[in-house]
């Protein structure tokens, strides 16, 4: 059976939960191979809202096993209250989640650190979800796993040093340090909730698909957040490409599929970075109260602004996206004229790609074409019955990008889908 991957091709809070939630139906695992509870996916199914961070969007098929992967960063006490959560939303969970046990833990102090972090001249617009600072002790080798949870006397000697340093940058910056023996306390609380799901996801993973399988591959963030290929400094910690699935699950490139990309129709960012296509004025507002732009993990409001093809064309080329999933259409509805950033303007020279030097990228001018407007979607259920100035919008962005445009999304809900080519 095939599998897919599915990212995020902007800055994130592109609708990729709706998206991999539509997709799960044909799918037998899905899995997540980056980032931690800093994103946050919103899914919308009979009416009900539910509202995930580490879990993939998949959790509401009930058919699909659920897995956390090896490149993850896993907050063991969110992960709990998430579970919980799903479970008096009426989701079973049993015998379907796997969490990896290679996957590095955020503890406590983790989040001090990310806190303290965004309180300086540093300060990067963060989830404060101790994200950051996590994938800083992996990368330093002092980081937890989460298979040492279940074994807490070979735990103690790395908790320690890894105790110690946090301890030693967080008096640096004034903060309040943590102690050890507590520490030590909620590894081995959380081992022992956690224990019945840790597993060798990889080698889960190899059986599923000798097994015939389907697998999707579910990114989180949006390309311009890649720690490599983003915004950088203002990127998250991880990668959010979709060939990150490889390393961060430890599967063959050759098994990632298709690659959907998800774009909303406009575009909105968290964070601090640069956005050239951000509007300020009466557009940017409608864009917000319309769109609901608030950060389903932070609460924080977007920034919102109009759709930026020069990001998008680097989008499509860097993760390899064939087929794009265009979200929130409707949103765009009763704007009148639709402005689209074609081109970036620095120093009187036209650019067709970012700048490599983020300060340049804070400085572009964007190119706008102005296309026509349309009125409400409301109710519309097949492609062919969106007004023409729509479907001339959606058109104009797969000519742009050459890549299909597969599904395009008018609302919250499953059935505000509308199917153009089976990506499958
Ligand atoms: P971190 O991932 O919490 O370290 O935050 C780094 C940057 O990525 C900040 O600008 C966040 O707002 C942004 N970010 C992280 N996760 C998401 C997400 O799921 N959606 C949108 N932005 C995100």
């Amino acid at each position: 059976m095939p599998n897919l991957t599915v990212v995020g091709a902007q800055w994130g809070d592109e609708g990729k939960g709706k998206v991999v939630d539509l997709l799960t139906e044909k799918a037998d695992v899905v899995i997540r191979f980056a980032g931690g509870n800093n994103a946050g996916h919103t899914l919308v199914v009979d009416g009900r809202t539910v509202v995930v961070h580490l879990l993939p969007s998949g959790v509401v098929r009930e058919r699909c096993i659920c897995m956390l992967g090896d490149g993850m960063v896993v907050d063991p006490a969110a992960l709990q209250q998430e579970m919980e959560s799903v479970a008096a939303a009426g989701i079973d969970l049993t015998g379907r989640l796997k969490v990896s046990g290679r996957a590095h833990l955020i503890l406590p102090y983790h989040l001090i650190l990310d806190a303290l972090r965004e309180t300086t001249r540093e300060a990067l617009g963060t989830t404060k979800r101790g994200v950051g600072p996590a994938y800083e002790d992996k990368a330093a080798r002092r980081g937890i796993r989460v298979i040492e949870l279940l074994r807490p006397d070979r735990l103690e000697k790395r908790l320690a040093v890894a105790v110690e340093e946090a301890n030693a940058r967080i008096a640096r910056q004034g903060g309040k340090t943590v102690d050890f023996q507590d520490m030590l306390d909620f590894c081995v609380e959380h081992g022992k909730r956690l224990a019945p799901y840790i597993t060798d996801v990889s080698h889960e993973l190899d059986l599923a698909i000798k097994a015939g399988k389907s697998v999707l591959f579910e990114g989180a963030q949006g390309l311009l957040l890649d720690l490599d290929h983003g915004t950088y400094p203002f990127v998250t910690s991880s990668t959010t490409l979709a060939g990150g699935a490889s390393p961060g699950i430890g599967v063959s490139p050759a098994m990632l599929g298709n690659v959907v990309g998800v774009t909303k129709a406009y575009l909105t960012r968290v964070g601090e970075g640069p956005m050239p296509s951000q509007d300020d004025g009466e557009a940017g507002h409608h864009l917000a109260t319309v769109g609901h732009e608030v950060g389903a993990t932070t609460g924080r409001p977007r920034r919102c602004g109009w759709l930026d093809l020069v990001a998008l064309r680097y989008a499509v080329r860097v993760s390899g996206i064939r087929y794009l999933a265009l979200t929130k259409l409707d949103v765009l509805a009763g704007m009148g004229a639709i402005k689209v950033c074609v081109g970036y303007r620095l120093n009187g020279q036209e650019l067709s790609l970012p700048p490599m030097d983020t300060a340049d990228w804070s400085l572009v001018e964007p190119i706008y074409r102005e296309v026509e407007g349309f009125d409400s979607l409301e109710g519309v259920s097949d492609f062919a019955d969106l007004p023409p100035a729509a479907k001339a919008y959606v058109r104009m962005i797969e000519q742009d990008l050459a890549v299909k445009v597969a599904l395009v999304s008018v609302g919250p809900g499953r059935e505000a889908s509308l199917p153009l080519h089976g990506v499958w």
